[in-house]
């Protein structure tokens, strides 16, 4: 037997140090560093299917491609990039109480009626009350497995015993091993326990779901290890004051990372959002100064937002530029340009900018609709209800061309949308539309025109 031996590790990232440090020289964490014993154990290393094989000539490989199985919840299966993968590894990380437990539970009841068998074990919660979640969502099914077991050994030999089709793991970090010295939760057990699951779905052709916790700021607790170790790392996100949930792919070696998948948390679970600009634009105040909606691109989804200015005056020293869902920088840079380019005196004025709704737009596209939102809500004029604006602008005042002005411009259409204004540089790109009108603008004086 290999002699223990004592390391710290650092419980945010997974950096070792043979002596304690005050913050770790990786991640930066203050006091994270934690005495953890471990031995050199020779059964942890992870092994992808059939790596015991003389190596092959590419031309011979054959790439027939493995079965993908469809759960039958859309906006899940795209985000895996097309269905479920036989024997891939999936980790599925979010805030506490977001639904991912949910989420899995949905998925894998749709997945148990197309007659796979899925083994969900829980480390979290008792078989009780899981049965009395499913009831809630109204799931019943034979080949649905509960398994409400934290030690390693016993999830193993259940899955030899069961042979399920899916796996789930609701939450790695309540997975412990007996034979390893390090405590229960630590980094060095997460490492481990995962690598050895991941070990036997890879041989057995398991398709595995490991959910795992995050921590404060936002990455997957536990060793940043196990995101290379899994095919797919998806983070289920939204915040507490709403009822959206967005289930984005960071890593997808079968798919896209691309792409998106929105959900509605409803007293029955979770609902597939298909067309979440709907959603979005659903509690929009029509003829309210302050109002623009953006198509902002998610992916390759086009998904229109409405973004929302308010200009009031200041009497700070230093007026407030307070901005939710858009960058701060941005938005300073465009009321500079206001300021400077157009003559709009925002210098004593303070500036709230919100995207409704508490989703992030981080493309620059949505330049035109703050500047619109913030001059609506200045002069306390409302602008068109049913005009869409996208562009990104520069510092002269220019309107510049963006990628994807025509997905944009399908989906304003197909939201009823009747205008849309966006640079002139796309709009030379792009055929004809019947609706929605476009107009194109290559500077802010162009924009003021079309606006009031
Ligand atoms: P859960 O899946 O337990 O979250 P996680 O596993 O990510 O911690 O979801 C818990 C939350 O979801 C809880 O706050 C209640 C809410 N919820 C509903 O609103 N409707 C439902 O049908 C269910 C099952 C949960
Ligand atoms: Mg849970």
């Amino acid at each position: 037997m290999a002699k223990p031996k004592i390391i710290f590790a650092c419980q945010n990232c997974g950096y070792q140090s043979p002596r304690w440090l005050g913050k770790c020289p990786d991640c930066h964490q203050w006091n994270s560093l934690v005495e953890e014993t471990t031995e050199v154990s020779k059964n942890t290393r992870v092994e992808v299917a059939g790596t015991r094989q003389d190596p092959s000539r590419l031309s011979e490989i054959s790439t027939r491609e493995e079965g993908r199985v469809l759960c039958g919840i859309g906006e899940f299966d795209r985000v895996l990039g097309g269905g479920l993968v036989r024997g891939s590894v999936i980790l599925i990380g979010g805030d506490p109480g977001i639904g991912k437990s949910t989420l899995l539970l949905q998925a894998f009841a749709a997945l148990s009626q197309k007659g796979l068998t899925s083994l969900y074990v829980t480390g979290e919660e008792s078989q009780r009350q899981v049965k009395m979640r499913a009831e809630r969502l109204g799931i019943t099914s034979d080949n649905l497995l509960i398994l409400s077991e934290t030690s390693l050994e016993r999830i193993l030999d259940q899955i030899k015993k069961s042979k399920p089709d899916v796996l789930v793991i609701d939450s790695v970090q309540t997975v412990y091993s007996s034979n390893l010295p390090s405590a229960p939760g630590s980094i060095g057990q997460v490492r481990e326990c995962s690598g050895m699951i991941i070990t036997l779905a890879k041989r057995g052709n398991l398709s595995t779901f490991l959910i795992g916790h995050v921590t404060k700021d936002g990455a997957i607790a536990g060793p940043r290890t196990l995101e290379h170790m899994v095919d797919t790392v998806l983070y289920f996100e939204g915040d507490g004051g709403h009822n959206f949930r967005i289930l984005r792919a960071v890593k997808n070696r079968f798919g896209s990372t691309n792409e998106i998948g929105v959900f509605e948390m409803k007293e029955a679970g979770l609902r597939e959002v298909s067309n979440p600009s709907e959603l979005f634009l659903s509690e929009r105040p029509i003829h309210a100064p302050g109002s623009a909606v953006v198509c902002s691109m998610e992916g390759t989804r086009p998904i229109l937002v409405e973004l929302q200015a308010l200009v009031s005056r200041s009497f700070l020293a230093v007026p407030r530029r307070t901005t939710i869902g858009v960058d701060h920088n941005r938005v300073a840079l465009l009321v500079a340009v206001l300021e400077k380019k157009m003559g709009v005196r925002l210098y004593d004025k303070d500036i709230f900018v919100n995207v409704a709704g508490g989703v992030q737009v981080e493309e620059p596209a949505v330049d035109l609709a703050i500047i619109a939102a913030i001059v609506s809500s200045h002069e306390e004029k409302a602008l068109d209800p049913k005009t869409v604006f996208f562009g990104e602008v520069g510092l002269a005042g220019e309107i510049r061309g963006i990628a994807q002005a025509e997905a944009r411009v399908k989906e304003a259409g197909k939201l009823g949308f009747t205008r849309c204004i966006m640079p002139s540089s796309n709009l030379r790109q792009l055929n004809r539309f019947e609706s929605p009108e476009l107009r194109g603008a290559s500077s802010l004086k162009d924009l003021w025109e079309m606006i009031f």
